[in-house]
Order: C-alpha cells, then sequence, then structure tokens
C-alpha cells in the first residue's frame, strides 16, 4: 500500500465534454439502464454543470462539444475518441444508437487541426481505452468484451504508437474498462479486479503492483469512473468507500453528485474526455 505522506502533485489538464441537453434514456445498451425509469433533464444539466465548473476550479480548461437533439448518450464524451500526445484514434460505436456520434467528434478533433486517425474496428475511446503516460514509457490500456473489439486494440496501437494491453472485462456491470479501472496520476492506477479475468488480473497486478484496489461496493458506486489530475480526484459522491481509500492514499476526493447520468450507466469520467495536444 501506498504510504500517508505522499506528496501528489496536479498537472493541468486539457478535457472535452458535452451538456446533456438532450439527455434521455430511450433504450437501454447496458444494465443500467432501464427505459422506465424517469430521467430529470434540468436536474442532469444542473449536476453536469457543477461538474464542469468544479474541473475549471481546480484550473484545468474545459471544451465543449455542441449535444445533438436525438443522440441522448452524446454527454458521455469519453466515448467518442482516444487522444494521445496529439493523435486522436476515432471512434466506432456498437450499437446503432450511438453510432453517429463519431462524426461529431471527428468534426471537433479536426478542427482543432489535429492529426485523426479513422478507426476500421468498433471502438468506444476513452470508455475502453485508458492511458498512463508515465508507465513503460506511456502505456495504453484497453478493455473487449461487450463494446470495442479486440482488433480495435492492435489499431490503435498502429495508430499511436504506444503499447496496448489487452484486457478482459468479465462482468455486464463493468461494460466499459473506465467503469472498472482508472488512471490516477501519470504512473499508477485503481482498479476493480472482479470485473477482469483471472488472466488479465494477473496482467494488471504484474505491471502495477502498487495500485488501488478497489471493491465491488467502490464500483457499483461508480467510484472508479473518476478523473483524477494527479492529486485532486473528481469522483460520484455515493462512492465513499473509495474516496477514504484513496485520501488515504495521499490524493485529495472532490465528491460530485451525478446521480442522474447514473441512470444513462455513466459517471464522471464518461462524461469527460482527455485531450492531450
Ligand atoms: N448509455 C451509455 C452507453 O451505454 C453510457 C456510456 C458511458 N460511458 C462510459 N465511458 N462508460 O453507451
Amino acid at each position: 500500500m501506498v504510504t500517508v505522506n505522499q506528496q501528489r502533485v496536479p498537472r493541468k489538464r486539457t478535457y472535452l465534454m458535452c451538456s446533456p441537453e438532450h439527455f434521455a434514456v430511450e433504450y437501454a445498451i447496458n444494465p443500467w439502464m432501464d427505459v422506465a425509469t424517469p430521467v430529470d433533464r434540468e436536474l442532469a444539466v444542473k449536476q453536469w454543470d457543477r461538474l464542469r465548473e468544479t474541473l475549471v476550479g481546480l484550473g484545468h480548461e474545459v471544451h465543449l462539444l455542441t449535444p445533438e437533439p436525438g443522440l441522448p448518450d452524446m454527454v458521455y464524451a469519453a466515448n467518442g475518441a482516444l487522444m494521445v500526445d496529439g493523435s486522436v484514434y476515432g471512434a466506432r460505436f456498437k450499437h446503432e444508437q450511438r453510432a453517429a456520434e463519431a462524426a461529431a467528434h471527428r468534426a471537433f478533433y479536426e478542427s482543432q487541426g489535429w492529426r485523426f486517425i479513422a478507426p476500421s474496428e468498433t471502438n468506444e475511446g476513452e470508455g475502453d481505452f485508458a492511458y498512463v503516460p508515465e508507465a513503460h514509457g506511456g502505456l495504453i490500456l484497453a478493455g473487449h468484451g461487450f463494446r470495442t473489439e479486440i482488433p480495435a486494440h492492435a489499431e490503435a496501437q498502429e495508430a499511436l504508437g504506444r503499447p496496448v494491453v489487452s484486457l478482459h472485462l468479465i462482468d455486464p456491470r463493468f461494460y466499459h474498462l473506465d467503469v472498472a479501472l482508472t488512471v490516477l496520476d501519470d504512473s499508477n492506477i485503481a482498479y476493480f479486479p472482479g470485473a477482469f479475468s483471472a488472466a488479465s488480473q494477473r496482467v494488471l497486478a504484474q505491471l502495477f503492483p502498487a495500485a488501488v484496489i478497489a471493491d465491488d461496493a467502490d464500483a457499483m458506486a461508480f467510484g472508479l469512473n473518476l478523473v483524477s489530475d494527479g492529486a485532486n480526484v473528481v469522483l460520484n459522491s455515493e462512492a465513499t468507500g473509495l474516496a477514504g481509500t484513496l485520501k488515504a492514499a495521499g490524493y485529495t476526493p472532490v465528491p460530485v453528485e451525478l446521480a442522474e447520468l447514473k441512470k444513462g450507466g455513466g459517471s464522471v469520467k464518461c462524461c469527460i474526455a482527455e485531450l492531450r495536444h
């Protein structure tokens, strides 16, 4: 375990978010979604705004993607791409209902003049890809099992020139990597082992012996679906257990309430893509 007095240093980040102006639960493509549960869109926008303000308050820059009617999941901006050192590997959504989001993300990245690599394989961006900049010179962790397909892992490696480590997700509640694993700082991660196959658990233990280990309750509270700047960890307010664990490891938990967006099967990280330009 990490010691209490460890000094954590924040690094300024650039993020991309998309307002839940058109958020709804109109279809169910993950076990958290229930079309019979009413969604309070106004409250969703309020909670999302608080999240955006929290990031800005921590000194980060937030770019905004224009939400589009008819794309109720567009608020989950993490799914649109994976960006590493100025290069962008685009998303290709598994479900039809979200397919059109990819073009909106592509248009944004291209408008910034960044190198964009269009995918031919199914992948959901930072939903299933996580980047650890200082691990082995820059490592991409990649989930498969529910959304992103294994060939996309190889495609991402070719697009971005970083080694990609494939991890097998086995629990449908944790259908994206970013609900089971998170990057805490430039070299360390936190994860819930139970979301992964036994072999993938072994791979993670070998690569990250100092990782923060989360439990089922942390993961169920969407605690791992967090965004960290290396010191400040913005996470779902329901994840009180994980907040305590992270505090003991020297991080500063910053809880935010995102109950409405949980109804779509997402929390903090799902709403935020990191722009590593
Ligand atoms: N309703 C969305 C879906 O099932 C939620 C996506 C959450 N995003 C994430 N990065 N885990 O696709």
